[in-house]
């Protein structure tokens, strides 16, 4: 049904409105700063606080909601892996140190 032959009036019989949603771009997150190294390390930190999110869906659902865990652990294998990969991008060539501290010995920046 195209808009221009929709009822003014609801199924109900209160007065249709319009539900156009906003096309408007919200406010953007990111540091505003656009080097290939401030964006890996945005990405970094981005994959570190996933993992730290995962692993918080974890802990209550372990051996409890089967699918839930064994997504939770998929996903927290998958952010693993990201940041990982992030961090060699990040690494001067030749560089076998990790960039930063492992995301996964990190200090968690999610509350308990
Ligand atoms: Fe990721």
């Amino acid at each position: 049904m195209n808009r221009s032959c929709m009822p003014s009036r609801c199924a109900n019989g209160s007065p249709r409105r319009a539900t156009i949603p906003s096309f408007t771009i919200g406010l953007l997150l990111d540091s505003h700063q656009h080097d290939i190294a401030a964006t890996l390390r945005e990405s970094l930190e981005a994959e570190g606080q996933a993992l730290d999110l995962y692993r918080q869906l974890l802990r209550p659902v372990e051996g409890k909601l089967v699918g839930l865990e064994e997504f939770a652990r998929q996903m927290i294998q998958a952010k693993k892996v990201h940041a990982a990969e992030v961090d060699k991008m990040l690494r001067k060539p030749g560089e076998v140190a990790s960039f930063a501290p492992r995301a996964d010995q990190r200090r968690s920046t999610v509350p308990a």
